[in-house]
């Protein structure tokens, strides 16, 4: 249980620097880019937000001089009527500027807002197709070790808040600044020694604000980290709801989720009640700044060196000017997320994009099928070889079976034809030259694969046949279901081809969901064509049925089949046996079974446990 809780709350600090290292990547240059294509809405925004300051700083002037001079004329004993009737219009054109400076900063507040945030919106639209466009470039081997929840949190969240950078950010920091600097300005003109006495509170609010963020950020990060365990839990779970089920883990998961859940918790307190002491502790102080300007302005006052009007308009600064120190602290927080999740976005972005390959085009259909592996060396990690010294010759045309035990590395031979991975030593030769010399795109074209584990997406049947490629017209689609037998199964389903199916295809058995892959494979008639366990999940009949439709469509192609089924590659020109990685034997069913190895005892077992 400590060990648990350990895990979910790492020392503050710790997690802290790591954090901050983790923002290396950040680079205001490069999000500068994004932005700067939209430049004139960025100045039109700046320049609104300066005339919004201004015209609200302005006001406590208005009310000084409308209160030095009209007023006290108005309330005078000593004026005449006539010096008064011009007071009055002269103090009623102030207020009617005063309406105006309102009605200013209203609308200009109103446009900059929706300028800067459908300017947010622009530039966020093109970074997120920027990011999806790279994922769907990156290599396979990327998706191995980086989580998909992740991934997506990186398009969606990710991108929202980097959009905070452009709005909240860009307008709270300026506005909030020039209100500062502003206000400062004002307050000297007004009166230099007062303003001098006011700004000595200055470098302790500077302090107290400092305290409040340095514990405000290890909160948030805190924060943050366990955000996300908490999605990603839910993620999973919910995903794994059957196997959770299974296993009766309800009980279970729901307490390691109320343990996050109250961690998070805990925290949130924290930064209620952090929260709860800053504020009020600015607020004492303006109280304080008020008081001792109201004893020491009253005094002046007295001697008749200091004006009522200048004596509110102090107030007034004083009152506005606490709250710029307020949101700035405030919105620390958020472009702690903001630079957290650009620097996430560029790293992405910066994960190296797929090859594409070599210069030798594979114009349609020209590909013979003959491969041959050299010397093959293969590791997915540095840490163990996979594939040891493996060297065998496919010749066009031939139907070549890859047997042996789970994790001999039968898949991983299919993988690397695709060049999913590359080799580390050693050359595969597709028609006699080295596959890395041939365009991926046009590699994987003629290639077909059916996978051991089918992937379907949430829509239409015939659309998961025919994945909307240009070259594969609904009428191929149906071609091909009819080829593969899965044409009985899908005729009894209530919309037929156009019957949808819901994510990863789970309404269907495994064995259906197979012959769809199958169907969607054959669809291009592909030369070469690799079937990884395809049938595994089909029974007999079916299967032998498949097997005849691809022997009798036209032109001989090349297909490598894995099986744990032996029935299944009964009839294969050659059997390649592998073993831990290496090729153990290899020849016709026959001369292996001659040879009494590793086969003919899979052979025995298999033939034995069916009789
Ligand atoms: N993406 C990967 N990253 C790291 N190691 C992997 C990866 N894929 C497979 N391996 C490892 O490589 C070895 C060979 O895997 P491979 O999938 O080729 O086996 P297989 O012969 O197809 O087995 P099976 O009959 O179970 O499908 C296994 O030990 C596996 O753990
Ligand atoms: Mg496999």
């Amino acid at each position: 249980m400590s060990k648990n809780k350990q895990q979910i709350n790492p020392d503050l600090e710790e997690y802290t620097k790591e954090q901050l290292a983790s923002r290396k990547n950040f680079s205001l240059k490069r999000l500068f880019n994004y932005a700067i294509v939209h430049w004139p809405w960025f100045i039109l925004s700046f320049l609104l937000i300066v005339l919004t300051t201004a015209s609200t700083l302005i006001q406590p002037r208005i009310i000084q001089v409308l209160i030095d001079k009209d007023i006290s004329i108005l309330i005078s004993d000593y004026e005449s009527q006539v010096v008064k009737d011009i007071a009055l219009i002269s103090g009623a054109k102030k207020a009617l500027f005063y309406l105006f400076t309102v009605i200013i900063t209203f609308i200009g507040t109103y446009l900059q807002a929706y300028i800067l945030n459908s300017t947010g919106q622009k530039i966020l639209l093109n970074i997120r197709q920027n990011l999806y466009e790279h994922i769907l470039k990156l290599p396979v081997s990327f998706f191995d070790r980086y989580p998909i929840g992740s991934l997506v949190t990186r398009v969606t969240n990710d991108t929202e808040t980097l959009n905070e950078m452009f709005t909240s950010v860009f307008s709270s920091v300026l506005r909030n600044a020039f209100t500062l600097v502003g206000i400062i300005i004002s307050m000297f003109l007004l009166d230099v020694k007062i303003a001098i006495r006011i700004l000595v509170v200055l470098p302790i609010l500077i302090i107290i604000s400092l305290v409040f963020r340095n514990v405000m950020q290890k909160i948030y990060f805190a924060q943050r980290r366990l955000l996300s365990i908490i999605n990603t839990k839910l993620s999973e779970n919910i995903s794994g709801m059957r196997t959770i089920q299974i296993f009766n883990q309800e009980k279970q998961i729901s307490e390691e989720f109320d343990e996050v859940n109250q961690e998070y918790l805990i925290l949130s307190e924290k930064e209620v009640r952090n929260f709860a002491i800053y504020r009020p502790a600015i607020e004492m102080i303006r109280s304080f700044v008020i008081a001792a300007l109201l004893w020491f302005g009253g005094l002046r006052n007295l001697e008749g060196v200091l004006t009522f009007g200048i004596l509110n308009a102090f107030i007034d600064y004083i009152q506005r000017f606490f709250n710029p120190i307020l949101e700035l602290a405030e919105t620390y927080n958020i472009i702690q997320s903001a630079v957290t999740s650009t620097s996430r976005i560029f790293h992405l972005l910066d994960e190296p994009e797929e090859t594409s390959g070599g210069k030798i085009a594979i114009p349609d259909k020209t590909l013979r099928g003959e491969i041959e592996f050299k010397n093959v060396w293969f590791a997915y990690n540095d840490s163990e070889w996979i594939l040891k010294d493996v060297s065998f010759k496919i010749e066009a045309g031939q139907f070549v079976a890859f047997v042996g035990a789970t994790g001999a590395g039968k898949s991983t031979i299919m993988n690397l034809l695709m060049r999913f991975y590359d080799i580390q030593k050693g050359q595969i030769l597709l028609d006699g030259r080295d596959i890395k010399k041939y365009k991926i795109t046009d590699l994987r074209q003629s290639i077909g694969v059916v996978q051991q584990d089918v992937f379907l997406y949430s829509g239409l049947v015939i659309d998961n046949i025919t994945l909307k490629r240009e070259n594969v017209s609904s009428r191929d689609g149906r071609k091909a279901a009819e080829i593969v037998n899965a044409n009985s199964f899908i005729c009894e389903l209530p919309n037929q081809y156009n019957q949808h199916i819901t994510e990863r295809g789970s309404t269907l058995s495994v064995g259906e969901r197979q012959l769809l892959s199958f169907a969607r494979t054959l669809a291009t008639k592909p030369t070469l064509l690799i079937l990884d366990e395809a049938t595994a999940n089909i029974d007999t009949e079916t299967e032998a049925l498949i097997q005849d439709a691809i022997r009798n469509m036209a032109n001989k192609r090349t297909m490598l089949a894995v099986a744990h089924r032996i029935s299944t590659i009964a009839d294969a020109d050659k059997i390649i046996v592998l073993h831990k990685g290496r090729i153990a034997e290899q020849g016709t069913k026959d001369e292996l079974l001659a040879h009494a190895g590793l086969f003919s005892i899979l052979y025995k077992l298999q033939y034995e446990r069916t009789e």
